[in-house]
């Protein structure tokens, strides 16, 4: 496994079957495999931010960046991408696959103009990719976490310049939040 070729690209429609089962898998429920299928019908959706990670022939990863919206008390809206869910089967964990996935979408989400990240998530995994408090911009989510699970990153210099505010998911996050 160490010498694994993995190589990351868009999701096409003839994983969703494996997509599904990677999340099943990995997070030991459906309840985030089912989430992957109602996002896709979502206008939140983005299918270029939709990617599986590719071992040989065999997608054993998958990352899903959909849009949502930072709106702060002035009713000022921001457009920002919300990193959520991501499974690596548990086959193929601690590889770097993770790791892969989510520098490859980081990219993407720059070249396709996004220039903010946030995700709510192990504080010991994502602030090695740039992510951090998203306290520090005053940015937060609708529910209670603790501050140190929700973070962001800015995908441009300065790409959280001036926002701050509720982040607002697409309305399917609702069914398994
Ligand atoms: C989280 C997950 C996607 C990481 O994928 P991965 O391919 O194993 O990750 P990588 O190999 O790139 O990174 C491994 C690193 O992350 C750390 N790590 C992995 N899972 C972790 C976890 N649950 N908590 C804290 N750290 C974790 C490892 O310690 C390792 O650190 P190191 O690079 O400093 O040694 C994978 O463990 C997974 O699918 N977990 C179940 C689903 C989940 O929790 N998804 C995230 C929330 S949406």
């Amino acid at each position: 496994m160490l010498h694994m070729n993995i190589t990351v690209r868009q999701e096409v429609k003839r994983d969703y079957a494996v997509v599904f089962e990677i999340n099943k898998a990995a997070f030991e429920q459906n309840e985030e495999a089912e989430l992957v299928d109602a996002l896709r019908k979502s206008k939140a959706f983005i299918p270029e931010l939709s990617l599986v990670a590719v071992a040989g022939c065999k997608a054993v990863g998958h990352i899903l960046f959909t849009k949502a919206i930072i709106k702060n008390e002035s009713g000022e809206e921001f457009e920002s991408l919300a990193l959520a869910p991501m499974a690596v089967h548990p086959d193929f964990q601690m590889a770097g696959i993770g790791s892969k996935m989510i520098n490859y979408g980081l990219d993407k989400g720059r070249e396709l103009g996004f220039k903010s990240v946030t995700v709510l998530g192990h504080d010991m995994y994502y602030p090695k990719f740039g992510f951090m408090p998203a306290s520090n911009w005053n940015i937060r989510v609708p529910f209670d976490v603790p501050e140190n699970i929700f973070m962001a990153i800015e995908l441009t210099p300065g790409g959280l310049d001036g926002v701050s505010g509720i982040v607002h998911y697409a309305d399917e996050f609702q069914s398994v939040c």
